[in-house]
């Protein structure tokens, strides 16, 4: 009898749930130095979302927090949850705030990590001086406005960002007013220039460029896994933007799953289409929310299923070599995002106190099996 590598991980993904069930809180199952980082292939960054804002102001490399310590050891790559987000870097017209984003980028340089930069479009987290100025904005005057911030921002941090988030989510969903359409009604700039919102998110993309010509700058959005209709609409925006020779080099999905819903077996056959199009994909923000009982606990069989969700967004990424990082939105409960927004918890791949969940292993083992030595898609000789 023989079974195939899905049934060997799923069954090592139970065997995992049934060991953390049995031995609670108190014992590891993998030796100390087997870490994330540790194991990930050469040509990819395994990496975290940080506010560096909360977390990482007081980082003293010879003093870390338990956090901190965990977040060097166990990632190759940070992204700044939001640190570079409007609201929180460009606060006045005239003020720039880089304190949290600076934070960022000091503690990835004293881990050895790369940074990934997001945000520079979105029509979220943006301030209020932009978006109360924004009915009255000409486009010319978004235009400059947009063109100021990136030059800014991306040039403040050259050389220090791997890859950017230029645009995120600009375009709209199925279950949206217009439906799947660029975001031309609630992004303050995409609406200033709704007579050719591709003019301007191609000029975004040329700004970054100027600004830093080593960073590998992306489009970005939820519900971007799978091939659907939205996804459609991002392949036929790749393929206008590259013809008009606009540098998009990357397209990320987040990967903001529930267990609410099924997952979209066409992740991989998604990237592989961005992929042929010369562009580089990652997942790039990923979690795997669910409801909770009344105990505010998982069940055995939800612990499992993220697991497997985890596992599958991870393997989307490691079957296609141009998939270049794999980052997870938050790595513990107590620093994530899903509580405060949805109805849903226990998202991420650790406890609050640091416990290693099923997920952890399932991505530690996924990465592992991937590289035995070093990574399968990258030429032999070369070591991490
Ligand atoms: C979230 C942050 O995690 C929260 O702290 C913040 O309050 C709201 O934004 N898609 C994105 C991220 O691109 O920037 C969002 O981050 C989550 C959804």
């Amino acid at each position: 009898m023989s079974y195939s590598r899905t049934e060997i991980r799923v069954a090592a993904i139970s065997a995992a749930v049934a060991a953390v069930m049995l031995a609670g809180a108190t014992a590891q199952a993998e030796p100390k130095d087997s870490t994330l980082r540790g194991e990930t292939p050469i040509d990819l960054k395994v990496g975290s979302a940080v506010w560096g804002q909360n977390q990482l102001l007081d980082f003293d490399p010879e003093n870390p927090t338990e956090f901190q310590s965990i977040l060097g050891e166990e990632f190759d790559s940070v992204t700044p949850e939001n640190d570079m987000k409007w609201a929180e870097i460009h606060p006045e017209p005239d003020v720039y705030d880089f304190s949290g984003a600076d934070a960022v980028v000091a503690f990835a340089k004293a881990n050895g990590q790369e940074v990934r930069g997001h945000t520079l479009l979105w029509h979220s987290q943006n301030p209020d001086w932009v978006t109360e100025a924004s009915d009255d904005w000409t486009c010319e005057e978004a235009r400059d406005v947009l063109e100021d911030h990136i030059s800014t921002v991306v040039s403040r941090y050259a050389g220090d960002i791997y890859e950017w988030d230029v645009a995120n989510e600009i375009i709209q969903d199925t279950w949206d007013d217009g439906g799947v359409k660029l975001r031309t009604e609630a992004n303050p700039f995409l609406k200033a220039c709704s007579e050719d919102p591709v003019g301007l998110i191609g000029d975004a993309f040329r700004w970054a460029h100027e600004a830093d010509p080593e960073a590998v700058l992306f489009l970005n959005d939820y519900n971007a896994e799978g091939v659907n209709e939205k996804t459609d609409a991002y392949y036929a925006l790749a393929q206008e933007l590259l013809a008009d020779g606009v540098p998009l080099q990357g397209f990320g999905a987040q990967g903001h799953l529930s267990l609410m819903y099924g997952f979209d077996e066409s992740m991989q056959a998604n990237f592989e289409r961005f992929a042929d199009l010369g562009l580089q994909v990652a997942v790039t923000e990923a979690d795997v929310r669910m409801p909770l009982g009344e105990d505010g606990n998982p069940t055995e069989e939800q612990i499992a299923l993220q697991a497997e969700r985890y596992d599958g967004m991870l393997q989307a990424c490691l079957n296609v070599p141009a998939c270049s990082s794999f980052t997870v939105w938050g790595f513990d409960d107590g620093h994530s995002w899903v509580p405060g927004v949805f109805d849903e918890g226990y998202a991420t791949i650790m406890t609050e106190e640091y416990e290693k969940k099923p997920a952890y292993f399932a991505l530690l083992d996924g990465l592992s099996d991937a590289t035995p030595g070093r990574s399968p898609r990258t030429p032999p000789g070369l070591d991490k």
